[in-house]
This record gives C-alpha cells, structure tokens and sequence, in this order.
C-alpha cells in the first residue's frame, strides 16, 4: 500500500489538481529509466556538493555512489541533487559572505523536492553550518556526512599539510628565511590529496562538533577523504538515512540545548576554530536555541583542551582518526558532557561512550588530568573596546602576551593595512598592538579570515613571531598567534573600534576575560560623536540583501529574517 503523503506524493507542484501533478512528476522521472516500484519507495535526497572549485569536496561523487549502496540496500530510492558548494579559497571576498546564501538554497531545495530525509554532504569551512541551518529550519530528517580531512605530504622531509604548514610557510617566505624557490616547491605538498584541511582547522571543528551534537554517525567525523573507511561511512549514513525516513526523526524530535552544550564543551575540549563559535550560534539559533558567549566562557573555562593537532598542538587529523576520533574523546570527556543527548541513530552519548573501548597506548588523545592546554582554549572578551564580546584563542597564543598594554597602530580597512604593514616607516614596535576595523560582517562585508594581521616585514626580519592584534574580523582554523577576534559590536556600526587613533593604548587582559581601550567613557562619545558613520545605499542583489539582514558575530552572523518567527 502507498502512503501518499511520502515520497514522490510529498510536495507536490501546484497545477489545482493533485491527481494530475503526480502523474506529470511520475512521467517525467520517468525518462531517467525508474520503474513504477521503485518510484513508490521511500526518497532519501542527497546534496551533491561536488565543484571543481572545491577540491575539498573532490571526493563527492564516489561518496555519492557509496550513501547510494547503503540506501538502496535498505529499501528507499537516493536521489542526488545539486547545491551551492562553497570553498575557502574560490569564494570572493570571503566563503563567510555565502554561507547564508548557501543555508537558503540547502533550505528551499530541501522544502520544494519530495523527500522523507536527506543526507547532507558537506565538509569545507562553511558548507557544513550551512546545511545544518538551512535543514534545521526545515525540520526534515537529516544526517550528515563530511567528505573527509586530506592526507598530509612531506617537504624536505618534513610533514606537512594545509593550512597551519602554509601559514608557517609563507611567514618564513616573508622573514626571507626561505627563497622564492622553496616556497614554490613547498606550494607542490601542501594539499597531497583531496578532502579538507588536516589540522584542527574550521573543517575538522566543525565535523567533530557536528558527531558531538550527535548529527553524524558514530565515528563519522575523522576518516580519511581517500580512505575505504570513508566510503562505508556513506554508506552506513545512506542506511541510517533511511530508518530516519521510516522514523520521521526530525531534528526537534531530538535535539535540545544539551546536544549544543556537548558540542561547546567539545570545541573547547579540541582546541577547536573560534569560527566554530559563529557557525553553532547561527546552527542554534534556527532550532530557536540562543548560545550566549557570557555562557560558553563560563561553562568552557574549566574544560581541558585534551588534542594535539595543529594549530595548538603538533599532529594531523589522520593522526587523529588513527587515535580513536571523536568516540575516544568523548570517553576522555564523559564527566563534562550531558550523557542523555540524543544523537540522529537514536542512541545518547551515554550509551555510545558505554559501547566504546579502547586499549592501546596513542599520545594524540590525552586524558583531562594531562591536557594539552589546562582550561577554555577559546576566551570570551569583554569590556569598552567589545561592549557586546570579541573572542581570543588562548591556547594557540603567545602565553607572555595574554596579559599585555600596547600602543596601538590602528589600519582603517584591508586596502590601508595591504598599503601600509610592510613599510619601513611603520610606527611600530614588537610592543605594538595592531588594529585592523572594518572587516567585520558589514564592514567587509562577511567578515573575512583577515584577523591574522601579518607582521610587520620590518619586525618578521628581526626575528618577531607574535603580536597582540585585534580586529572585528575572523581568522581561520588553521592559524595561530595573539589574535583578538570578532570584536563586537564591529567598526561599520559604531562600534568602539571604530574610534581607535593609532597611539592610544589597550590593554589585554585573558585571564580577567578584559579588552579596553585606556580612554574616558566621555571621550569615546566625544570621538563617536565626531565620527558619524558614512551610509552607503547604491546596493542591489544578495549584496543588499546581506547589508539590510546580516547580524553581528555574537549572533552567528546569520540572517535577522532567517531565525524562526517567534
Ligand atoms: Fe576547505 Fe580548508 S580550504 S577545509
């Protein structure tokens, strides 16, 4: 007996006769070559987020075939479709701009194509918190699979892998400690394989966060992009897909506030991407879950970072996979997290960590008693310069720098700071503090990975490695150094950044959670008062689009007409 209210009779175009809108739908899949059986199966959609302008997704289509054997086999009918695909370094002025573009279209390909689940192959930066915003705001039943961290390649006999090495790399080029020629032959082993980056980058961040919210299946975030292990994952995630359909296991059926503070604790735990913090607030904020910062800091300021990878650490996420994953960290981690979330196979965490063992000796993995970092990898800042909060990874900083004053040298915008950071006539100090406005989610717009200021060439040739610098953008996963971010509100509106004149001094202060600027609350409004913002109205397109709705960072920087309607 069909259930006309699934599979192909869900959604239905509308012609005023239903009768007429399934037999077009029918005779037109049809001329693909599907029999009348199969077209009465359940449907499981599948995103096809391949692209040859992202070689992190490079392995799609084979993970495509293999979700297909697994849905196949358990009665339904995959069908793939296209969506946005978004990678780091194809998307201009930065992925962070698209990321809600690729929500709404993950969103409506969802709502408008009959399907009783889908799985969501995402893994870049931004195209897994894509998904899951777009998806939660449906509230299909979903499941999701990353394509998988690349391999790492070998350079002088060195390991190497994207990102953290070519951060490293292009600093050494920039302090001439190597030529034009090794960085064009290190250019060659940075990126060995397809599949995302292989350090604790946003990618890694946000696949382990995503089996820790309990979206994934067990052990899904860590295997290989080229592994066989990677390929029965899909498949695994196809058969789940489908008893998810059966279940009609939605994701408010599931998940709850619990499932977000497991994922926080874990990215703190993991030494994960403070980008990880935006994509989870804006993922939360579809369900109408609200992730206060004030909160993240105080729950996270006692969770010990326990994993060595790049860029806090030293090892790779093939190491990682290798050392047990995310199910070993939850192991490590189980007196932090709420063991009755729920996960999408209908297992708790509780429960998943109870049927985990593991026996042999690794040093990727540590225990809480001997963490790599001791407490709150990732600080929430606050004070007159981020009235609303900035962010600081601490345990990816300069330890003598998180208690620091300096004098500040303030760049106006990408343009002044490209100009300007390698001239000889910088008025700067290894004491310095570098400021960089106008790169937050307006300012930009979308809040590039602009945040790792370069060091000044003059100081890098000294033999310089870090400096306190603050700005209202991001930086990527993979970087490392004192870098204050995502100071809030940011420099395009109003905010206090926006008013910095190079000399003036700030102060740092980590463990007192503090930024402030050293000036009276008088003369910041003397200064805000003589600085009206400049309007700009000539917009069109989703360039408007973004500047009318786009929030600030403490909100995910999600869309204001995006969150549910309350
Ligand atoms: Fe795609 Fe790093 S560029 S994950």
């Amino acid at each position: 007996m069909v259930d006309k209210k699934r599979g192909m009779y869900k959604n239905l175009t509308s012609y005023g006769d239903n009768g007429f809108s399934i037999f077009l739908r029918k005779a037109f899949i049809k001329g693909l070559g599907y029999t009348e059986e199969m077209l009465d199966r359940p449907i499981i959609g599948i995103t096809n987020t391949y692209s040859d302008y992202n070689p992190c997704h490079g392995n799609v289509p084979d993970l495509i075939k293999s979700i297909k054997s697994g849905i196949l086999s358990s009665g339904a009918i995959p069908l793939e479709f296209p969506t946005i695909t978004v990678h780091e370094s194809f998307a201009h002025p930065t992925s962070m701009y698209l990321r809600n573009l690729m929500s709404i279209d993950t969103e409506e390909m969802l709502r408008a194509q009959p399907m009783d689940a889908c799985v969501l192959i995402g893994g870049c930066d931004k195209t897994v918190p894509a998904q899951l915003m777009g998806a939660f705001s449906t509230d299909l039943p979903v499941i999701q699979l990353v394509t998988g961290p690349m391999l790492t390649g070998s350079h002088r006999g060195e390991r190497v892998g994207a990102c953290t090495d070519c951060r490293g790399y292009w600093a050494k080029f920039r302090a001439d400690e190597i030529d034009q020629e090794e960085i064009n032959e290190v250019n060659n082993q940075l990126v060995p394989t397809v599949g995302t980056c292989g350090v604790m980058g946003t990618a890694s961040t946000m696949a382990l966060i995503t089996e820790a919210l309990g979206l994934m299946i067990s052990n899904g975030a860590c295997a290989p992009a080229v592994s066989a292990e990677r390929k029965r994952i899909a498949e695994q995630t196809g058969k789940i897909a489908v008893k998810i359909a059966a279940e009609d296991f939605r994701p408010s059926k599931y998940l709850s506030i619990k499932n977000f503070q497991n994922a926080l604790t874990v990215l703190s735990a993991i030494g994960g991407s403070t980008n990880g913090i935006v994509h989870l607030t804006a993922i939360a904020g579809r369900l109408g879950i609200d992730i206060n910062l004030d909160d993240f800091d105080k729950m996270t300021k006692d969770t010990p970072m326990i994993v060595d990878l790049k860029p806090s650490g030293s090892g790779y996420m093939e190491d990682l996979f290798k050392s047990g994953g995310l199910p070993r960290i939850l192991v490590n981690l189980k007196s932090y997290l709420h063991l009755d979330a729920q996960t999408v196979t209908g297992e708790t965490i509780g429960e998943l960590i109870e049927s985990y063992k593991y026996n042999w000796d690794q040093n990727i993995i540590r225990t809480t008693k001997n963490p790599i970092f001791e407490k709150g990898s990732i600080a929430v800042l606050k004070g007159n310069l981020a009235p609303g909060s900035a962010i600081i990874k601490q345990s990816a900083a300069s330890k003598d720098l998180l208690l620091h004053e300096g004098i500040v040298e303030v760049f106006e915008n990408l343009d002044d700071l490209a100009k300007r950071i390698d001239s000889e006539d910088l008025n700067v100090t290894k004491d310095s503090v570098l400021l960089l406005r106008n790169i937050g989610p307006i300012g930009a717009p979308g809040m590039p990975e602009a945040g790792l200021i370069p060091i000044p060439k003059k100081l890098a040739r000294q033999g310089v490695k870090d400096m306190v610098r603050i700005s209202d953008g991001r930086m990527s996963g993979t970087a490392s150094g004192t870098i204050v971010l995502h100071v809030c509100p940011e420099a395009a509106v109003g905010g206090t950044l926006n008013i910095v004149k190079s000399g003036d001094v700030i102060r740092l202060d980590v463990i007192n959670r503090k930024i402030e600027l050293l000036l009276s609350d008088e003369e910041i409004e003397l200064r805000k008062l003589n600085k009206p913002l400049k309007k700009k109205s000539n917009r069109r397109g989703y360039n408007k689009l973004f500047y009318d709705e786009v929030l600030q960072a403490d909100q995910g920087v999600d869309f204001q007409f995006l969150r549910p309607i309350e």
